[in-house]
This record gives C-alpha cells, structure tokens and sequence, in this order.
C-alpha cells in the first residue's frame, strides 16, 4: 500500500490551527461540543480493553429500533474514517474494480488508490444538479467489480439521492454479487426530512457507514461504524479492526453511548441551529452575484461555484479569505474539482459568525475580481 496525504486533510482547520481561523465555513458539522456540556460523570469508568467490536450497550443503540439488524451486524471503529479504510481494505484488491462517485470525500477514493484496484469514477455533475445516475454505474460494472460506493447525503452537496435511486444500487449490487457501501456519515443531519433507517438493512450486500463527527459535533472521540448484515463479512472487518487497534478507547465509547442514548433531544437542539442558519444562507445566496448553486437538502455545506461571467485568481483568492478576512470555505481541489468550486458549511458557525462570514465572502470575491 502507498498512502498519500490528501489536500482536505493537509489543509483542514485542525492542521492550519483553530486559533488562526475567525469564520470558520469550511466544517461539514455542526459546532463541536464540549465534554461539560453533556453532564457525564465518568469517574468509575474501569480503562480496560472494552470488547473488540465495540460496547454492546453502543452497538444497541447505534442499530436504533430496527427489527431487522443486531447489534452483532455493527462494528464500532475509530470514526467513520476508519470504517471506511476496513471496508475498503477487506474488499478490494490489486486485481479487483471500483465504482466510486465524485466529488467525495477523500477517503473513500483515496484508500482504494493505495490499494491500486482499478477504480471507475462516476463524476456528479453541477449541471444535472449533481444527480446520480445508475444508468452510468450500471455500464461501469466490470466482471471484478467488488465494490460500489457512495455518499449520501452527500458530501461536498449536500444532495441526497432519491429513495428509486439508492434501490437500484442495493438491486445492481445484489445482481452483480458485489457490495454496496453507502456512507451515511451525514444521516443525522437530515434537517428537513424524517430519518431514514440504514440502508444496510435492505440486504447483507450493503455496508453502512457513520459516526457521531458531524451530527452530534464530536468528531475529537473519534467513534463511528460499520453496519452489515453479511457475518462472514463483519468477522473479516473485526479481523481488520483487530489488527488495527484491537478496540476503540472505552472512555470513547462511553461518551458515544451518551450523545446517541440522548439523541432525541440533542439533534433537536442543532437541527433547530441549523435550519435558522439555513434560511438565512437561502436568503445570502438569493442576492448572491458571484456565486451560484445546487441547493442542499441535507448536511450543512453546499458544494457552489463562480458563475461562469466571471473570472478571478483563485489562489489568491482563498490566501486573501484567509489572511485578510480570517474567512475560510472548502476550496474545489479538496474534493479534486477546479478551484472555482467551494464548499461552504453552514452548521458550524454560530449565527453571528454566518453572518459575518458571508458577508467577508462576498466582500473578498467583489475585490478578487
Ligand atoms: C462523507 C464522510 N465520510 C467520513 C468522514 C470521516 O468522518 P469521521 O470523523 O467520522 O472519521 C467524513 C469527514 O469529513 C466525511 O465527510
């Protein structure tokens, strides 16, 4: 395997340094919390190794009510970023094909580059209003394709895929005897429309992913899963998690166990945020001169673009955003498209931050032109 730092990693707000960052509009999360908000004693808690796939009382609530998984069919990891490498690393192999859309998130195009499969990318595109289409996944399907993958909602967009769409993938998968792994990262911040339980749970040829980074703003435990109802296959992920890290940090789970066993009330509480966030960014772009869109549905970002009238240096562009206007946004080449795509978030900021941040956008494309 060759391993290759990606750009979102390598200039992520972390990286650059939180301190040298006022708006931040770049997360696909809602505000991180901290731990005094959540009223959790964990003075008792024994630091042994916890069970390797996870606490069984978090795998519980991590499969929510459904009747059809177990909490056999969920494998805690270290965040959804590492589901994702297992998935990827158990099923694909020098000799075997990728259907990947893009833009995604790095990961999930990254891991089966090292892994050096070949990969057929299915590029969404900004003029289909980033539609998926199976029809061009179904013609990608080669006699050793082992894996199809998706987002949704989908990062950077926002989109989410129709329900027609994503039982066309389940049934290509099911027909092609491959897996279909579908990153539900952003499921929880479905702000607009009821939940939907996993897709995983329409057949043993789907993987589900997710995690509590960006719903519940706690990306710093670093918990998440996998969800798949196939056992042979949830013991080849446990053998890879095992090699890994043996278990997660049972002060993790513990704090994970916490945020979803109150779930309820905790994504009221930012679906609220964000939906008083959203409208005000409707309005922004409304008036919008420079920019255009494809608006989301779910998540908190957009993936916008320049209008095509106008012209600026990009690279400067997001240096002055950033030096002048303590402004940053997701720039296009995070997500290998040209640069005059960008990614804004709009759950992380508090209200006043949106707005100011905007309003430092708009300021700095006005003068980049
Ligand atoms: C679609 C998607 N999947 C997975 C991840 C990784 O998330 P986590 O913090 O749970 O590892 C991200 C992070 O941005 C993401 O956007």
């Amino acid at each position: 395997m060759k391993y290759v730092r990606m750009p979102i990693e390598i200039e992520s707000p972390e990286e650059m340094g939180y301190s040298t960052i006022q708006y931040n509009l770049a997360e696909s999360s809602v505000r991180d919390i901290r731990l005094s908000d959540l009223n959790i004693d964990l003075s008792n808690l024994v630091l042994f190794y916890g069970e390797h796939k996870g606490i069984p009382k978090l795998r519980e609530t991590i499969k929510e009510k459904s009747k059809i998984l177990s909490a056999d069919d969920v494998l805690v990891t270290s965040g959804a970023a590492t589901a994702l490498f297992i998935a990827a690393t158990t099923l694909l192999n020098p000799a075997d094909h990728l259907v990947v859309i893009r833009p995604n998130y790095g990961i999930n195009l990254e891991t089966p580059r090292a892994i050096n499969c070949a990969i057929s990318i299915i590029d969404l595109k900004f003029e289909e209003e980033f539609a998926l289409d199976v029809n061009k996944i179904r013609k990608a399907i080669q006699p050793n394709t082992k894996l199809i993958s998706i987002t949704n909602p989908h990062n950077p967009t926002g989109k989410v895929f129709d329900e027609n769409i994503i039982q066309q993938l389940v049934q290509l998968a099911e027909e092609n005897n491959c897996r279909l792994l579908v990153d539900e990262t952003y499921r929880d911040l479905n702000f607009q429309t009821p939940l939907k339980p996993y897709v995983a749970e329409r057949s043993p040829n789907v993987i589900s992913v997710s995690s509590v980074s960006k719903s519940f703003g706690a990306p710093g435990i670093r918990i998440g899963w996998l969800i798949c109802r196939d056992k042979k296959l949830m013991h080849d992920f446990l053998a890879v998690k095992e090699q890994i890290c043996l278990c997660n940090s049972v002060v993790d789970e513990e704090i994970a166990f916490h945020l979803l066993h109150n779930k309820k009330t905790i994504l009221e509480k930012n679906h609220e945020h964000i939906r008083n966030n959203f409208a005000y960014f409707k309005q922004w772009f409304a008036q919008q001169k420079y920019l255009e869109w494809v608006e989301p549905t779910a998540g908190v970002v957009c993936f916008a673009r320049l209008k095509a009238q106008y012209k600026m240096d990009t690279e400067m562009f997001y240096e002055k955003l950033y030096s002048q206007y303590s402004t940053i946004v997701g720039p296009g080449h995070w997500f290998e498209q040209n640069k005059i795509y960008m990614r804004i978030g709009f759950g992380y900021p508090v209200f006043e931050e949106l707005k100011t941040g905007l309003n430092n956008l708009n300021a700095c494309l006005e003068q980049s032109m």
